[in-house]
């Protein structure tokens, strides 16, 4: 299938719904503590080592910007930050980083205003409904300009999302185990360039 159905449309908006009333109640503040720190250290790590100086960054289902707060400003030339909750956003906003905006939209229907150098889904990708998983990113896919590098971070194991990036499309450069300082939280992160 290749599409989504009235039914699927609805449980994403449910979750849009409930993603706003956790961010309004604070549940996902524990993304910028330290136990998390690692997965982000590792996307920076992969963002200055395989991409072009400077890049420009969409950061797909980008929550509170957590990312844009980890990221230097000299290291990179725009961010763009994509979330459907409206109150995270609001958030991100209010840091008023430079040379970043936010935007309020759904992954399963976004197609990005420009190229980038660099895409990243953070904690997002399993979000998208697996019906339409190849089509949003084949979407996204694109916008990143060629040898640009996409990168995936996943919780866990991720079953049922890396198949998608084992396509021609794609070069596979790392492939890692991140593993928190409690041992039971870990990340797949996986780093691709755009053929
Ligand atoms: C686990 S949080 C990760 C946030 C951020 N990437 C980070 O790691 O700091 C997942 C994010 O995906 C967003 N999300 C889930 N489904 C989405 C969709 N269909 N379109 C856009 N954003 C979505 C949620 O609102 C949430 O902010």
């Amino acid at each position: 299938m290749n599409k989504l159905s009235l039914l699927d449309q609805f449980h994403i908006w449910r979750r849009k719904i409930r993603w706003n009333r956790q961010y309004k109640k604070g549940r996902w503040e524990y993304l910028k503590n330290n136990v998390e720190a690692p997965r982000y250290a590792k996307i920076l790590e992969s963002i200055k080592q395989d991409a072009t100086a400077q890049p420009s960054v969409l950061d797909l289902g980008c929550g509170e910007g957590v990312l844009r707060l980890r990221l230097e400003n000299e290291t990179i030339g725009y961010f763009l930050g994509v979330d459907f909750s409206k109150v995270s956003i609001k958030t991100a906003t209010k840091y008023n980083f430079k040379n970043s905006d936010f935007q309020v939209a759904d992954l399963h229907y976004y197609k990005p205003p420009q190229e980038f150098d660099v895409i990243v889904f953070n904690e997002a990708f399993y979000y998208i409904n697996d019906n339409v998983r190849a089509k949003v990113l084949n979407r996204i896919l694109g916008k990143l300009k060629h040898g640009g590098i996409l990168i995936n971070s996943i919780y866990k194991e991720g079953v049922g999302c890396w198949e998608y990036f084992d396509i021609p499309e794609l070069e596979q450069l790392d492939f890692s185990k991140v593993t928190s300082k409690k041992e039971s939280t870990y990340w797949k992160v996986g780093v691709y360039k755009k053929m």
